[in-house]
């Protein structure tokens, strides 16, 4: 079993992750977060939100609106160049990103091109399909849910199919019907190289701020328009179904730090203290139409962002975005224990957004492969300017000590300065340095991070693909006495503590632990689970090391006289009698922001 498979499973069965409304069939890329996961995921956002946020003295936070005006996203560049190249497979009509997807594959000494059908009557229809409308002639034979298609010879953009000799001629004539256009890609599910033209698909949601149905207005829009010979065509009346909707034409955010730049001027005046370089953070839903969704929370339609948006003077750009790059990777570095999977992998120049001079992305290494968590970019001053020149309101900094300064040397000396580079030093439209973390990607991330499957020794079992011998684990993963622990750092862990009375229907031990849960609750504000299943005190902990609870604490008769109880830490093992007061300050201390296994403080 993979360590996705094994995760998905676990999530499931333990309550963070369910399928979105599985009672009605489910949506695709649509996922729910249960009691757990939702406990994960603040934390996460909230040891975010602590580092970028309180733990400086230079950013302060905003909340946008989702529902975003047309014109925030056209000035952004949104409306016309968020989107990705779509191709349709015209056999199984998926659609998917032509950047994504493999090469085509062939067999047999590169003479077989096969393509895979989900099941054999499905083969039966493609089979028709190609040999009627798609390669006429072709050489044609299938295998169960395989066809199979005999290749003459690669080309540089085409596939040259060979003829089928007994079949006669076609009446479209062999050359267009064998020579099969070839970019590059394939369907990923078929292998099936007959596909539409790629063209761009925009990325963002729309919606309409409208209490009329928007579906009434393009009916009646389109049956007037097809009135008028000079409308009926279909670029016409596009025009004006648009032009009819562009009123209550709405977008939902594609990412939240558009929310940032439009307001960089309210909070700067609202917060006149923050110098130059200060940061504008901010945690929230973003929405895209994604052709591809894949790997559960990984990309889904709907999903958290985690922006910080530096603002910079133009000089200072460079630096802070080697500094930025270096406080995020330590911080993925200290909630993450496996240090050689995550990795900064720079962009090309060839990647760089339009507006972009410079940006890397944080990747870590999934069970499929590196995948980007974060993005890190020296965005320039393409925001601020782009706004102001739409909106003509100037989104400048002007740095008031340095403009004083110059004036009392003006009195004094009676000579105006008037040089270019001593006024763009005190009014310039400042530089961006954007640090952009996927809060449900960050979030499975340090999830997989955390898992660990030990045997009945403790000893490691390394998922299939992850062990050196590469032989396959799936029966040890899966065999008795194996178990799994989530090594999740203790401020993600969504249980602080896991509070047993040794006896589940004993009403003296139930009492004593719920007095010991209120005195966590109450003192360190955390989740603490009460666990009264009738099961032995082994498994509780077990069902405790699984959804990474760092501490135990059991409540035995002895508890009763002496008020105190075991203590169990997750990582270890180690178990110690402690009073009932003492539990309240290991989990303090525990729950401190030193470094792993040392009693230093951070900076954090
Ligand atoms: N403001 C810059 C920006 O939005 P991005 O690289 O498009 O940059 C930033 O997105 C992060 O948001 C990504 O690194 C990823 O973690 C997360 N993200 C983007 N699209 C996502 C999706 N469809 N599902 C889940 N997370 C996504």
């Amino acid at each position: 079993m993979s360590a996705m498979r094994h995760l998905l499973d676990l999530c499931k069965r333990r309550g963070f992750l369910f399928q979105s409304a599985e009672i009605h069939g489910g949506l695709r890329g649509a996922y729910d977060y249960g009691p757990l996961g939702v406990e994960l995921k603040r934390n996460v956002s909230q040891e975010w939100w602590n580092s970028m946020v309180y733990q400086r003295s230079d950013v302060v936070g905003i909340d946008t609106a989702i529902i975003t005006p047309p014109a925030v996203l056209k000035t952004s560049g949104h409306v016309d160049q968020f989107t990705d190249e779509m191709v349709d497979s015209r056999l199984s009509k998926e659609r998917f990103r032509p950047d994504k997807a493999p090469a085509l594959k062939l067999v047999d000494q590169d003479k077989v091109l096969p393509i895979s059908a989900p099941d054999k009557v499905t083969a039966k229809v493609w089979e028709q399909d190609i040999r009627t409308q798609f390669a006429k002639g072709a050489l044609i034979t299938r295998k169960g849910k395989e066809i199979l298609l005999q290749v003459e010879r690669m080309e540089k953009d085409k596939i040259v199919l060979k003829k089928d000799t007994a079949a006669g001629t076609t009446t479209s004539g062999e050359p267009t019907d064998l020579h099969i256009p070839y970019h590059g890609y394939v369907d990923p599910n078929s292998n099936s190289p007959f596909l539409t033209e790629s063209r761009p698909f925009n990325l963002m949601f729309k919606t309409y701020l409208d209490p009329i149905d928007p579906i009434d207005k393009v009916i009646t829009t389109t049956l007037d328009a097809q009135k008028s010979p000079s409308t009926s065509d279909l670029a016409s009346t596009r025009q004006l179904v648009d032009k009819t909707l562009l009123p209550s034409l709405t977008y939902l955010r594609p990412e939240t730090a558009q929310g940032v730049f439009i307001n960089y001027a309210t909070v700067q005046r609202s917060h006149p203290h923050l110098k130059i370089p200060f940061g504008i953070a901010q945690i929230g839903k973003s929405f895209r139409n994604e052709i591809r969704l894949e790997h559960a929370i990984f990309r889904t339609p709907e999903f958290e962002q985690m922006e910080l948006e530096f603002f910079v003077a133009p000089w200072q750009a460079e630096e802070q975005f080697v500094a930025w790059r270096k406080f995020r990777m330590d911080w993925w570095r200290y909630y993450g224990r496996n240090h050689d999977r995550i990795r900064e992998r720079p962009h090309a120049q060839d990647e760089l957004a339009h507006y972009s001079s410079g940006c890397v992305d944080v990747e870590y290494l999934f069970p499929w492969g590196w995948g980007e968590v974060e993005g890190i970019a020296n965005r320039g001053d393409f925001d601020l300017s782009k706004h102001s020149e739409a909106t003509g309101i100037k989104l400048q900094y002007t740095d008031a000590i340095l403009m004083q300064e110059r004036q009392v040397r003006e009195k004094a000396t009676g000579v105006k300065e008037t040089s270019v580079e001593v006024l763009a030093k005190e009014r310039f439209t400042p530089h961006v340095v954007e640090s952009s973390c996927g809060l449900n990607r960050a979030m499975l991330a340090l999830m997989l991070d955390a898992m660990e499957v030990v045997d009945e020794q403790g000893k490691v079992i390394p998922f299939p693909g992850e062990s050196d011998n590469n032989s396959s684990n799936d029966n040890a993963i899966v065999s008795k006495g194996v178990r799994t622990i989530m090594r999740l750092h203790p401020r993600l862990a969504p249980v602080k503590v896991g509070i047993m009375p040794l006896i589940s229907n004993n009403k003296d031990l139930v009492e004593l632990c719920t007095g010991i849960s209120q005195s966590l609750r109450q003192e360190l504000q955390v989740n603490v689970s009460l666990e009264t299943q009738s099961t032995t005190i082994g498994k509780r902990y077990y069902r405790m090391d699984e959804i990474g609870t760092p501490w135990c604490v059991t409540v035995d008769y002895e508890s009763l006289q002496d008020r105190m109880v075991t203590i169990r830490e997750r990582d270890t093992g180690e178990q110690r009698r402690v009073s009932t007061e003492e539990v309240v300050e290991i989990v303090r201390d525990g729950l401190r922001l030193h470094p792993r296994g040392s009693k230093q403080k951070t900076i954090y």
